[in-house]
């Protein structure tokens, strides 16, 4: 397979398994008072630290100089986002000097994507699979952000944040047309890809168990 043929079949894959991070149209009755846009926000700082940090910690160990720069790029957007979310949960009344959203440690996905080592897992992993949940996700917050009447905040997304979002999940596709042209390099891509889904849909079932959080954005 070329490299084109198996970013394309990675692609389709990856947007069918997608569906099943769709939220459940009949769980939404069970959305209570905790589930607002700030208690999202903050599930998004939190995902923005942690995506600044894998970035910027994967472009210090690659000597790959197109991709060290793209990763220096989505580093830096991360955590431009993550500003810019703080300023609006600030404008919500939180407190943000306050608030270390890494205090905790990583999360699970954010722990299995530190353990990769090869540009082309790093990549289909944490650029072209996670950049897409981000994108499902975000669209599912825009409508929830706009059902409960956040202008503002909605529109941070939809102007500002998801087309970032949208360019790191394309930087990750032209890194792995370049990358993935060997079958050995294909397997890795498509295991890390799949692992990457696997967890998000994981972290999505114990978010909707223990908080009936649905629309958590992404990165
Ligand atoms: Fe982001
Ligand atoms: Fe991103």
């Amino acid at each position: 397979m070329t490299a084109e043929e198996f970013v394309a079949a990675l692609d389709r894959e990856n947007q069918a398994r997608l569906h099943d991070l769709e939220p459940d149209a009949t769980l939404l009755p069970e959305i209570k008072g905790a589930l607002n846009v700030p208690n999202l926000l903050k599930v998004a700082l939190r995902n923005e630290a942690e995506a600044t940090l894998i970035a910027a910690r994967w472009l210090t160990s690659c000597h790959d100089t197109k991709l060290m720069l793209a990763l220096a790029r989505q580093a830096a957007d991360e955590a431009k986002h993550y500003e810019l979310i703080a300023a609006r949960l600030g404008r919500l009344g939180f407190d943000v000097e306050t608030f270390d959203p890494l205090a905790g440690g990583l999360g699970p996905l954010s722990r299995y994507l530190d353990t990769l080592t090869e540009n082309v897992e790093r990549v289909a992993a944490g650029q072209f699979t996670r950049e897409a949940i981000a994108i499902v996700k975000n669209r599912q917050f825009i409508a929830f952000c706009e059902r409960v009447g956040d202008k503002e905040t909605a529109s941070l997304y939809r102007d500002v944040i998801e087309p970032d979002e949208r360019h790191h999940h394309e930087l990750g596709r032209r890194t792995l047309i370049r990358l993935a042209t060997t079958a050995e390099a294909q397997a890795a891509a498509q295991r890390a890809a799949r692992r990457t889904l696997e967890l998000a849909d994981e972290l999505q079932k114990t978010a909707l168990a223990t908080a009936g959080i649905h629309h958590a954005p992404g990165c």
